[in-house]
């Protein structure tokens, strides 16, 4: 399953925002239901899902590992990455990349030496890590 958060539960997002995510929730809840087989598991990967979705945006939140008495928990928000789907952005594998710290501000980066460059070895998954599991 993926494990990825929307980046809404930021206070600072908009309420647009807010709305596109929780269609495409709900879209997602859908899907699972239909795809979901006789043995509750379901086979697909991001891009499959992506398409059918009709979204093209990947979410990763950063937050702080805090470790009480060997029980890892998660910890204050660091940061938000986004990569949005953007035909244009052809020196960086037709994804718009982003960065907000933990109050939501967008961060300066130059998108291709902080982001691309260490996604390219995934240039046959366009570029994208994570994977169903
Ligand atoms: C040091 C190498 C490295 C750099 C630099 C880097 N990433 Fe990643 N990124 C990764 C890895 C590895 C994963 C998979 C992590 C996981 O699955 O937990 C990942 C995952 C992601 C994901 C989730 C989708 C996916 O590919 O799995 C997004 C979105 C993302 N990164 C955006 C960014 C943005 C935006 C930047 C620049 C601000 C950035 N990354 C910089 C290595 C990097």
């Amino acid at each position: 399953m993926v494990s990825r958060t929307s980046p809404c539960s930021a206070s600072s997002c908009s309420s647009r925002s807010e709305v596109a995510f929780k269609r495409v929730d709900e879209r997602l809840a859908g899907w699972l239901l239909d795809e979901v087989s006789s043995t509750d598991v379901v086979h697909t990967t991001h891009e499959r899902l992506a398409q059918h979705l009709g979204t093209a945006r990947e979410v990763v939140p950063f937050h702080e590992v805090k470790d009480e008495g060997g029980m890892v928990q998660e910890g204050a928000l660091r940061m938000v990455a986004v990569m949005e789907r953007k035909a244009s952005a052809k020196d960086t594998g037709g994804w718009s990349w982003a960065a907000f710290d933990g109050q939501g501000k967008a961060m300066a980066i130059d998108a291709k030496t902080a982001c691309f460059t260490c996604h390219v070895p995934k240039q046959d998954r366009s570029y994208v890590f994570s994977e169903w599991r």
